[in-house]
């Protein structure tokens, strides 16, 4: 090989570090605690970048860190380009960036574009400036309807719940998806459009290696006069002409995005939030013309069932092969009860089952959900996900096993979602935001050295970091080892399905011979001879038998992947 197809060559797989990643999703303000103000912040994650190390994921993705008020857990970003001065420092984050780097662990922060925080200096200047102004086009403005214009320009419904629109002093009205707090921008604005654009580069610059965008498929809308009702909003497809949802037009941001990703070597990646209602329409913000990946969140709504494991991940790796892009896994994040929890309770589409007027995943009788069998399936789920082709996104504490957290009284909440009755299971996301346990004992449980802004329960001391690091059969050796293993796995971006004659059984078999086998249901499979190479498995495999609710993987003949 000559030297400039060698350097050809090393960047090429460079540029291609996303397609097979490990990423680890922190929530800043609930990993780690360094100065004992009860929140989470940079310095705190500098504190444990060999934790991350150790863990063996190949990317971290941070949460916003941004300045808020923290209308919405930091996604009412008052400041794009800084960080939040309880979070610490734009050197701390340079330093952070640096320790990640140095351990091989590259950085993905969060945009938030669809909508600012009530407070950034934008929204403050539309107030001022009064309707009709410059400062209003950068938001969605709009007068009201009744004789005195009292009325909400539409009777919409926000996504926390509760009306969209709000009133501002002069009497007109602003548009917010999301919180009160959180208004939308105007992406039909040129100048809206550039600063994001500087956003961009201004993170780019610093380092950042990727974006994951929030919301990607909401920012462009069409308002022309007259505005449906909710009820008739409800009744238009949303295949690209939808006037809130996933328009078409979107995507010219996006190819305006890719270019400045390019103008880096190796180029940012990026990857969409996307609610969208086909893969097809997802394939979309996955090319490579645009951001180039896009999550794929059927799983948090999939139960724990071969048949709906099989057909979700056919489905998504055809999809794939239809963006040029590789699938992304996820199976908690901070906006969705727990996986842990979600296989712990009675089955419905993967979402916690509400009781009378209680959900049993939040605050429920605590009889209904069965801990060690949800933390078992979980543990099945994730290790087959780690051995799919494509990204897997992992939620902070997953590692630990942690469960949903139910003991969180009214008054030390801090969703919105819950204020306002929207949706995310009834009682909202704290009980994923936790504050993280690291050590059995101690103040916040090693978390920081004052109480955690969100209560963290006593069973947290079983999950700590410390007691789970020293137990070979904990979550976080089984993690620690799968991660170790993935590498060796992970070439190719494709599997065969290996037909098992149980409905309950899913085994595939990787290009370069690794299988993987999960027992969905309760009857223990046959392994055969495989037993012997079995390198990993959620479970003790005993006589050949791989027992219910496990997975396994198996290694090439010939391979000994031992440390
Ligand atoms: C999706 C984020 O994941 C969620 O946490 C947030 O509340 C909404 N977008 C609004 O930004
Ligand atoms: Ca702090």
């Amino acid at each position: 090989m000559t030297d400039a197809l060698l350097v050809e060559t090393r960047k090429a797989a460079a540029a291609a570090w996303w397609r097979q990643a490990a990423v680890y999703q922190i929530y800043p303000r609930s990993f780690a605690d360094a100065n004992g103000d009860g929140i989470g912040d940079i310095p705190g994650i500098l504190s444990r970048v060999d934790y991350l190390r150790d863990l063996g994921i190949d990317a971290v993705w941070l949460s916003p860190f941004y300045p808020s008020a923290l209308a919405d857990g930091g996604y009412d970003v008052a400041d794009y380009r800084n960080v939040d001065p309880r979070l610490g420092t734009l050197e701390d984050f340079d330093a952070m960036v640096r320790a990640l780097h140095a351990r091989g662990i590259r950085v993905v922060v969060d945009i938030v574009p669809n909508h600012t925080s009530d407070l950034h200096e934008w929204f403050q200047e539309a107030l001022d400036a009064g309707r009709g102004s410059a400062a209003r086009e950068r938001y969605i403005f709009r007068e009201g309807r009744g004789e005195n214009g009292e009325l909400p320009p539409t009777d919409w419904v926000s996504v926390f719940g509760g009306p969209a629109w709000e009133r501002v002093e002069d009497g007109q009205w602003y548009f917010h998806n999301f919180a009160t707090e959180q208004p939308d921008l105007n992406w039909d604005s040129r100048e809206v459009r550039e600063d994001f654009l500087k956003t961009l580069r201004f993170w780019s610059d610093r380092g950042v290696d990727g974006f994951r965008i929030d919301v990607a498929h909401m920012l462009t809308k069409d308002l022309t006069e007259p505005l449906p009702s909710r009820a008739e909003l409800e009744l238009i497809p949303q295949d690209g002409k939808h006037p809130l949802i996933d328009r078409d037009d979107v995507h010219e941001i996006y190819a305006e995005w890719r270019r400045v990703f390019d103008e880096y070597d190796p180029p940012r990646t990026a990857v969409a939030e996307a609610w969208v209602s086909t893969p097809e329409r997802r394939a979309r913000y996955a090319s490579a013309e645009g951001l180039g990946q896009a999550f794929n969140f059927d799983l948090l709504v999939a139960d724990f069932d071969a048949a709906q494991f099989r057909s979700i991940i056919a489905e998504n790796l055809a999809q794939s092969k239809m963006s040029g892009s590789s699938t992304t896994w996820v199976l908690s994040n901070h906006d969705v009860t727990r996986h842990a929890t979600r296989y712990g309770l009675p089955a419905l589409n993967g979402r916690p089952v509400k009781q009378g007027t209680e959900w049993v995943a939040a605050g429920g009788p605590e009889s209904r959900l069965d801990r060690d069998g949800g933390r078992r399936r979980a543990h099945a789920a994730t290790l087959m996900l780690l051995g799919l082709p494509g990204s897997t996104y992992l939620y902070q504490g997953e590692e630990l096993g942690l469960h949903e957290v139910a003991e969180i009284a009214p008054e030390q909440r801090q969703d919105p979602a819950f204020f306002r009755g929207g949706e995310f299971d009834g009682l909202g996301r704290d009980g994923c935001r936790v504050p993280l346990p690291w050590t059995a004992s101690g103040a916040s449980f090693g978390f920081g050295s004052g109480a955690a802004h969100l209560p963290q329960p006593a069973w947290f001391a079983e999950y700590a970091v410390d007691a789970e690091a020293a137990d070979p059969s904990s979550t976080l050796s089984l993690y620690r080892e799968a991660l170790r293993l993935r590498h060796l796995l992970q070439a190719g971006e494709s599997l065969e399905w290996v037909d098992t004659g149980s409905d309950d059984v899913l085994r595939f078999v990787r290009p370069n011979g690794w299988q993987i086998v999960t027992n969905f249901g309760v009857v223990p499979f046959d392994l055969g001879a495989d037993a012997e190479h079995v390198a990993l498995a959620n479970v003790e495999v005993e006589g050949g038998l791989l027992p219910g609710e496990a997975t396994a993987w198996i290694a090439p003949e010939g391979l000994n992947p031992g440390r």
